[in-house]
């Protein structure tokens, strides 16, 4: 298994089983999976309460340690969600995900989204919350703060963040008395995100990649018809056809020699098997990475809508296109 070293010196693998089932993906057929991926060599667990199955996935984890796999061996992740920002809400989350994990300490906690606009899950991008706030530098350190408490209690090894920007990233670097050890970003060939992948890189922090193989089943609510289809682009499929393998294994081989962390959910074994696979076998060619350089087409799928907090605003508002922060 690939590895990524820290800031702290731990050791992360550099492939994760994602566990959001997208709506449609049920509780138990993802703690199934993760089962099924220890199985087969997976160590990594990328979770959050607000996908609704860390109590099944519990389930799961103490199997496969009863199975013989050590606590130390694993690497689990959860979030903070964003109905949970509040003083008193941190550390009392990151607990009842412990609890539902059956853990005693999580490798990775973050701060799923830097907004603390509560939404409902499965509703519509047109919903939005009556309180919605833009991002505030100072609401945030209070939270941040709480985060690296959970580290001073051993709750929590590394604190990170997630659909952040370079803007909001440059403050949290400057006032943190913990930094983040990882920063969870949308990336994959269609999506390189290159000038924050840079960015976190540059400053000790590991990217790792979400939707990796461009989300091909995800909620209809994520759906536009710009978007664009990574498993279908004709320098993944001639990759994929070279090697004998599904695109879907092309997106996380260049993910993984890139130098991000891919987190790709499947439910089926012969596809998180291909996938793990091609992040630990032989790797793709110079001329061929430079191929999958050249195809981003700047395509973000996962934009957040339900976050904005103002009329007339657009998605990109919430992004910091222009390099300032919104409010
Ligand atoms: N931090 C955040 O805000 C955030 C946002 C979104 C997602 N995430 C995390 O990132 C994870 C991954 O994102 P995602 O699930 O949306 O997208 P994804 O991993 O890009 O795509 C998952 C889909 O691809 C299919 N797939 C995967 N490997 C395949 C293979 N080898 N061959 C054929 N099909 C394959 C799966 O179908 P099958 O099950 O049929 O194989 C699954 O439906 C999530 O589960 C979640 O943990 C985090």
């Amino acid at each position: 298994m690939k590895t990524r070293r820290l800031y702290t010196g731990a050791l992360m693998p550099a492939i994760g089983l994602g566990t959001f089932g997208s709506d449609h993906v049920s509780a138990d057929e993802i703690a199934e999976a993760v089962k099924g991926a220890a199985e087969v060599g997976y160590r990594h667990f990328d979770c959050a309460s607000v996908y609704g199955n860390e109590d099944r996935i519990g389930g799961a984890l103490r199997e496969i340690m009863r199975g013989g796999v050590r606590r130390a061996d694993l690497w689990i992740a959860s979030k903070l969600w964003n109905d949970k920002h509040g003083e008193d809400d941190v550390i009392a989350s990151c607990r009842k995900s412990l609890d539902d994990l059956q853990l005693d300490y999580l490798d990775a906690y973050f701060v799923h989204w830097p907004f603390p606009n509560y939404h409902p899950p499965h509703c519509d991008v047109q919903s939005r919350s009556p309180n919605a706030m833009p991002y505030i530098h100072e609401n945030f350190m209070r939270t941040w703060r709480k985060m690296e408490e959970l580290v001073d209690l051993g709750l929590a090894r590394h604190i990170g963040t997630s659909n952040m920007t370079i803007p909001k990233l440059r403050l949290l670097l400057r006032d943190a008395r913990i930094k983040p050890a990882v920063n969870e970003m949308e990336l994959h060939p269609h999506f390189q995100q290159p000038e924050l992948f840079a960015y976190v890189r540059a400053n000790g922090i590991e990217p790792i990649g979400y939707c990796p193989v461009g989300s091909p089943n995800r909620p209809e609510r994520d759906r536009t018809p710009q978007d664009t289809v990574d498993i279908e682009d004709p320098v993944i499929v001639k990759i994929a056809e070279r090697l004998g393998v599904h695109p879907a294994v092309v997106c996380i081989k260049w993910a993984v020699q890139r130098g991000q962390t891919p987190i790709p959910l499947s439910t089926k074994r012969r596809n998180y098997e291909a996938n793990l696979r091609g992040a630990t076998g032989d790797p793709l060619p110079a001329q061929e990475m430079r191929e999958i350089a050249g195809i981003d087409r700047n395509c973000r799928l996962i934009k957040g809508q339900v976050f904005l907090w103002k009329q007339g605003q657009t998605w990109e508002d919430l992004w910091d296109l222009d390099g300032a922060i919104r409010t």
